[in-house]
């Protein structure tokens, strides 16, 4: 079984107040290496206050995009080895929110990750489909390409996480049902270990869409779900914590 992970991703949410919500998600984060591990992606304002604040912790702090370069005219953006030096440890690449808001390609997502796993960070790496895709049966197709396309370069599976983050469940309030996480986890599983061979199956898979207190206990104990990725509950520090309580629960 791999070591959960549960990760927030707080999008365009937190000012200096809210450090008191990563103060309290690392105070209630367990030291041991058998509990899942815990981070929180907050916007690139926050970084540098949010690793102090995590500092000696067992919470580490990721950024929720990269640019592909690592320095240059890039007006705006954010390169991994600056994401690296101010300790973030983890960078979700291709979000659905970056893949439509900035029209990001597969192309332009597996060169962020690369540069990201240059820099010595993790890439959390998204796909999902639309609503309308699922509706025509097309979900897996969709995934495929996204894989397909998004990983390459990719060399080391050890330097990467999946999020499959069906796009109508984002926000949302509703959630995919476990028959449908169970059938696209198992879906990338297979092409992971059809890519990578056996390390394959060492690639964390987390789910994201409207994951809450109330639906991680369904959620997480599905085969290859390997914790999820939390967009509206890992802003209040109670529910993120609620969620890996139960990932916890998991482990042991
Ligand atoms: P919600 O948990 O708010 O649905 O967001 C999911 C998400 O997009 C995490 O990256």
């Amino acid at each position: 079984m791999n070591r959960k992970l549960i990760a927030g991703n707080w999008k365009m949410n937190g000012l200096r107040a809210d450090l008191s919500i990563i103060r309290e998600v690392a105070a209630g984060a367990s030291p041991s290496l058998q509990a899942p591990e815990l981070l929180l992606c907050v916007p690139a304002t926050l970084l540098g206050e949010a690793v102090q604040a995590a500092t000696g912790a067992a919470l580490k702090i990721g950024g929720q995009t990269c640019q592909a370069a690592d320095k240059g005219a890039f007006t705006g953006d954010i390169s991994a080895p600056m994401l690296a030096e101010i300790g973030a440890h983890y960078v979700i690449i291709g979000h659905s929110e970056r893949r439509t808001g900035h029209g990001e390609t597969d192309e332009m997502v597996a060169a962020q990750a690369r540069a990201a796993v240059n820099a010595a960070l993790t890439a959390i790496i998204c796909v999902g489909e639309t609503l309308e895709q699922r509706a025509s049966a097309r979900t897996l197709e969709v995934i495929e390409g996204q894989l397909a396309g998004s990983l390459q370069g990719l060399k080391s599976p050890a330097s990467f996480v999946i999020a499959y983050e069906p796009l109508w469940a984002i926000g949302t309030g509703k959630v995919a049902t476990p028959a449908q996480i169970g059938e696209v986890h198992a879906f990338i599983r297979a092409f992971l270990v059809d890519r990578f061979g056996p390390p394959g199956r060492g690639v964390r898979i987390l789910y994201g869409g409207s994951l809450n207190p109330a639906n991680a206990p369904e959620i997480l104990p599905i085969q290859d779900v390997d914790g999820g990725l939390i967009g509206g509950a890992s802003l209040k520090a109670g529910d993120f914590l609620a969620i890996y309580a139960t990932a916890s629960a998991l482990t042991v």
